[in-house]
């Protein structure tokens, strides 16, 4: 089974929109059961999706659980409310100033609450063109990845998102071979430092109903973490019925 994430980023305004838009997942995954959905709508959204029959995600969390910290959120928070996974490093908020150090921190916290993160990785365009894409995601999974001794990694699962930066919103997708090859790459990675870790990766970066198929039939490509198709409702229909025939 194939698993998609929807991010739908800082997507929709309204409240009607992200409703309209949660019900017309719940219609389709009606008929698509055959697929791990993941829903990841914004923080204030999260309340109205968590009755419906899919997994929940969110976007980002703090890494710590309760206490004077105004604007963040925690994960117990999350987990109180029902939702399953978090999204951690997206590119987007790396560039935002998210440092390793702090993604590390909270890679911990989500394990620590049983919750599920989602581990965004990624090259630019020049790291890629460098030549340094395996050593840049490397680095990024030992950094984020670094566990506390009193973390045990038995039974733990973790989801790794690959995501070159350059892919992201620009439809200029990553060659589906080659995103393979790099799937292979961090799979072993983390087996030979992690062995006993569930993991499964996915790719991101400009996944829509016309490239997916190419994506989900890679050896190593356990599913497609999908952005701007995510809130376009004739995407997601076509997108969950390809993945349904995996
Ligand atoms: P796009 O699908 O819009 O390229 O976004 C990918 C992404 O960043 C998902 O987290």
């Amino acid at each position: 089974m194939k698993t998609i994430v929807a991010n739908f980023k800082m997507n929709p305004t309204s409240e009607k929109e992200a409703v309209s838009l949660l019900e017309n997942y719940q219609k389709n995954y009606e008929n698509f059961k055959n697929v791990n959905l993941i829903i990841a709508p914004p923080f204030v959204y999260l309340d109205k999706a968590k009755n419906l029959n899919f997994s929940l995600a969110a976007q980002n969390c703090f890494y710590l659980n309760e206490g004077p910290y105004t604007g963040e959120i925690s994960p117990l928070m999350l987990k109180n409310l029902g939702v399953q996974y978090v999204i951690v490093g997206h590119s987007e908020r790396r560039q935002m100033g998210e440092t390793d150090e702090i993604i590390n921190k909270k890679i911990q916290s989500i394990l620590n609450n049983e919750l599920t993160p989602i581990l965004c990785i990624g090259e630019t365009k020049e790291e890629k063109l460098k030549g340094k894409k395996e050593e840049v995601l490397k680095n990024q999974l030992e950094k984020d990845l670094k566990l506390e001794n009193n973390l045990s990694p038995v039974n733990k699962s973790i989801f790794i998102a690959y995501e070159p930066v350059w892919a992201i919103g620009t439809g200029d997708f990553c060659d589906p071979e080659e995103a393979n090859l790099t799937h292979q790459f961090i799979k072993e990675f983390i087996h030979y430092q992690f062995f006993n870790f569930d993991v499964k990766i996915l790719y991101g970066g400009s996944v829509d109903s016309k490239n997916i198929k190419n994506f989900l039939n890679q050896l190593n490509i356990d599913g497609a973490l999908v952005g701007g198709a995510s809130i376009k409702k004739e995407e997601i229909a076509k997108i969950l019925e390809i993945a349904n025939s995996y």
